[in-house]
């Protein structure tokens, strides 16, 4: 009982600082990643080495997308979470690539399923290759991160990955239900956006604790961590489907209202404009018109749905940091803080 008192006194404390902390910091992203540096080159290693396919295509594909570099974030998260709790094992490292081979995996089909034709900064695969290319060199890297799972021989690795990609499958699949429906809800959209993006950052971590061979509460906290995380995560990047940088980004603005995706700045501007506002982001959601962009964003501005959806991201951080008030000090939990905080402040 007394432990559990402090605890929630170190909750309401790390609560706090952040609230301070959040609105003024900018964060350092490169010198969060220069904590996992010689990590982070092994994995990428792995990468490589593990995508040599005897099929030329494959190998072509595979090295284009990875090649045109991505934050690595999920890894970094795994690899931070594992040096938290004071060690990084081989297993480790095969799991942070196996956790970017599903992201990269996931990217590949996304870009097909939503028609994107930029990614990193690039023409996308889809946009390369075409449709069928990406979708089947997608299938190779799921399939691969599978063979290279296996290798940990552990059971548990294996039920979390299986379970994280049935999730992701899922939550893609329960947002092709939404498109083009503007009566989409706030909630129904968290829960997409759970399952299609959080539930991998909770995997990761999580897989940090698991290998690590950590307590049961702190495997769930580092869980819970990257759950709320990876919400904060994709609330951000539908805010800057409206209002990013292009060329910061990587990625098209408008690829979402194209889609017909009832995200959550669409959704609060329904809520909150006037009828005739409403009637035009409704008419752009049903009919997925991109050149309806320049009218729904001046909605979504003036509606302040976007300080809306960040607010809600700031929530999702903030919980993600509550979550880590299980773990003893160090410069990793601290740099797991930051790249809470780094989710809701970025720009790309
Ligand atoms: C993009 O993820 C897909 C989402 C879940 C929003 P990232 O923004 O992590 O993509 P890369 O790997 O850095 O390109
Ligand atoms: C995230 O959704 C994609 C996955 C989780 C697979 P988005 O469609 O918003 O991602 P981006 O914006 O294309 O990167
Ligand atoms: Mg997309
Ligand atoms: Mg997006």
């Amino acid at each position: 009982m007394p432990q559990k008192l402090l605890l929630e006194s170190d909750q309401i404390m790390a609560s706090h600082a952040l609230q301070s902390a959040t609105a003024t910091a900018p964060i350092d992203f490169e010198s969060i990643k220069s904590l996992t540096e010689s990590e982070a080159k092994a994995v990428d290693q792995l990468i490589i080495d593990e995508l040599s396919s005897d099929v030329i295509l494959i190998n072509q594909m595979a090295h284009y997308i990875v090649g045109n570099g991505g934050k690595r974030l999920r890894p970094m998260l795994l690899l931070l979470a594992a040096k938290a709790l004071g060690t990084v094992s081989d297993k480790h490292l095969i799991l942070a690539a196996v956790i970017e081979f599903i992201h990269t995996a996931t990217l590949l089909h996304d870009d097909v399923v939503d028609e994107s034709d930029l990614r990193r900064g690039k023409e996308s695969a889809n946009a390369v290759w075409g449709n069928a290319a990406s979708v089947l060199v997608g299938d190779y890297l799921y399939s691969s991160a599978f063979e290279m799972m296996v290798r940990t021989g552990n059971m548990r690795v294996m039920e979390i990955l299986s379970k994280t990609t049935t999730a992701i499958a899922e939550g893609e699949v329960l947002q092709l239900l939404n498109c083009n429906n503007p009566e989409t809800t706030e909630a129904k959209y968290l829960e997409v956006i759970a399952r299609k993006t959080a539930i991998l950052f909770s995997a990761a971590t999580r897989l940090g604790a698991v290998i690590a061979d950590a307590p049961p509460e702190v495997e769930e906290n580092l869980a819970l961590y990257g759950q709320h995380l990876g919400v904060a995560f994709q609330l951000i990047d539908d805010a800057l489907d409206y209002k990013a940088n292009q060329e910061d980004l990587g990625k098209n603005l408008g690829d979402d209202l194209a889609e017909g995706k009832p995200t959550l700045p669409l959704i609060y501007a329904i809520e909150h404009g006037t009828a005739e506002e409403s009637a035009i982001v409704v008419e752009a959601i049903k009919n997925g018109d991109r050149d309806a962009f320049n009218a729904v964003y001046d909605i979504v501005k003036k509606t302040q749905a976007i300080t809306y959806t960040e607010q809600r991201a700031d929530e999702e951080s903030q919980k993600a940091i509550v979550a880590l008030a299980i773990l003893p000090d160090s410069a990793y939990k601290d740099a797991l803080i930051q790249l809470a905080k780094f989710s809701v402040q970025r720009d790309y």
